[in-house]
């Protein structure tokens, strides 16, 4: 067990991004509640995570990660999961081509409630009230009762994260994510899209590769591998009295583990090494994801590397660039470096998203052009440094939202308004995410014909 470390030693911390609770007892009560509320995760699923990204460290496998930048309590309801839950997988599909590696799935979803802001409080009119914080801890209307920091919140989205893993497991454990599903679902946005003639090449590829199989006898009815998929959790361990509520002893090991879900990463403004978020996460074993932005040193990085892997075990830790499409080249080759010549395993993924928020009309957007900008600037850092691009992070709709600007199908400036739904960052919505997809594939299949060929597996 990690040295000097309790659930509780995150306490005697300094933190950041606290929520102002008025009511302690009331918050001390519903952490007492939640600590008797069974697991949503368990300690063996984290543990396959763990060896899953291990093959992502090691240059044999490809880390998708996305969904919500904030799950929320109005919109929970099964089409949106189901439609999240299509488009996801319609993206791993076209990855597992492009790479011919398997694709570790891994969804912003689940327990993705708790937001870090660049402001403690907001003010309209003048008017100043708590800043929103996500549905675990307020809500948005602008109003004193929905800002003031509610525990019971707490309950709902345990609830909530309940009711949406349950799905998930149906989904993708009870035939939903049949590969000939993802297929024909494939080519129904391959044949409606003004984009079409790019991504025809590559879906015709995996149709012919698909009646192939089943010409030989692979199928979903004789292949489980083709009938059932491994599909994971994550959210950013921000709420902290939550999570600890929600660490367990795993009876097997003797080992901490989260059971919020089966990653949690730390975000850009906690991840300070001597603070609470990084002691918590420490002495967790679940896989850890921690975000990179442009003020992330390189020496500043090693240290955290020593705190949360000490043993240098590789899937223990995916470390998020998020630096911008105009940033990446100045601030993520010398991180690189300075890891590798360390011999340190780790992921590298890539956020394309937060470094590229920009507002246009009143509203908070991200430019396609600028998002796929930034994930081709990984791809050539990688390919230069020699060192694998081993994953992306998305906030990601399978609704046809409005929140990002551009795509083949644009949404422009003056659409924004029409479904702006996201509760906090844009979102890419399912056309522009599986086109995203698309290019990803492009650039991973240049990739594998640069390289040594490496073992490929199945979907
Ligand atoms: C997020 O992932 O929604 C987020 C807040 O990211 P970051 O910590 O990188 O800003
Ligand atoms: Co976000």
């Amino acid at each position: 067990m990690a040295k000097d470390w309790t659930p509780t030693s995150w306490r005697n911390k300094p933190i950041e991004q606290v929520p102002d609770y008025p009511d302690a007892a009331a918050l001390a009560d519903t952490e007492a509640r939640l600590s008797t509320f069974p697991p949503l995760v368990f300690a063996g699923e984290a543990r396959k995570l763990t060896r899953a990204l291990g093959e992502v460290a090691e240059g044999r496998s490809f880390l998708l990660q996305g969904g919500d930048c904030a799950e929320s309590f109005a919109e929970h309801g099964a089409d949106n999961i189901r439609d999240f839950f299509r488009a996801f997988l319609q993206m791993a599909v076209v990855l597992t081509f492009g790479a011919s590696q398997p694709v570790v799935k891994v969804g912003r979803i689940a327990g993705q409630f708790a937001k870090p802001r660049s402001s403690p409080m907001e003010t309209v009119n003048g008017v100043s009230l708590p800043s929103y914080r996500g549905d675990i801890v307020n809500g948005t209307g602008f109003d004193e009762a929905s800002r003031i920091p509610n525990p019971e919140r707490q309950i709902e989205a345990y609830r909530q994260s309940a009711a949406t893993l349950n799905l998930l497991r149906a989904f993708a454990q009870g035939g939903y994510a049949n590969l000939d599903n993802v297929h024909q679902w494939m080519l129904g946005f391959v044949s409606g899209s003004p984009a079409a003639e790019r991504y025809g090449a590559l879906a015709d590829r995996i149709s012919e590769t698909m009646n192939f199989m089943r010409a030989i006898g692979i199928t979903a009815d004789t292949h489980p591998a083709l009938r059932e998929t491994d599909f994971f959790t994550s959210h950013e361990a921000l709420l902290l009295g939550y999570e600890q509520a929600l660490t367990r002893v795993d009876s097997t090991s003797g080992d901490w583990y989260a059971t919020s879900g089966h990653m949690i990463w730390i975000g850009d403004r906690t991840r300070q090494e001597a603070n609470a978020h990084v002691e918590f996460c420490r002495g967790i074993k679940n896989p850890i994801g921690l975000k990179c932005g442009p003020s992330m040193d390189a020496d500043g990085l090693l240290r955290l590397i020593d705190v949360l892997n000490p043993e240098n075990k590789a899937g223990r830790l995916t470390l998020i660039g998020r630096f911008g499409h105009d940033k990446v080249e100045q601030h993520l080759p010398r991180l690189i470096r300075a890891v590798e010549k360390e011999g340190r395993k780790v992921v590298w993924s890539c956020d394309p998203m937060h470094g590229n928020t920009i507002t246009l009309n009143h509203y908070k957007t991200r430019p396609f052009d600028r998002i796929l900008s930034e994930v081709q600037s990984f791809f050539d850092i990688h390919r230069a440094e020699g060192s694998h691009a081993g994953g992306i992070h998305i906030e990601m709709t399978g609704k046809d939202v409005t929140e990002c600007t551009g795509g083949s199908r644009p949404v422009l400036a003056e659409d924004l308004s029409d479904r702006y739904h996201t509760h906090c960052d844009p979102r890419l919505n399912a056309n522009q995410a599986l086109e995203l997809a698309f290019l990803v594939a492009e650039l991973l299949k240049k990739e594998v014909e640069t390289q040594a060929p490496k073992q490929a597996s199945g979907f």
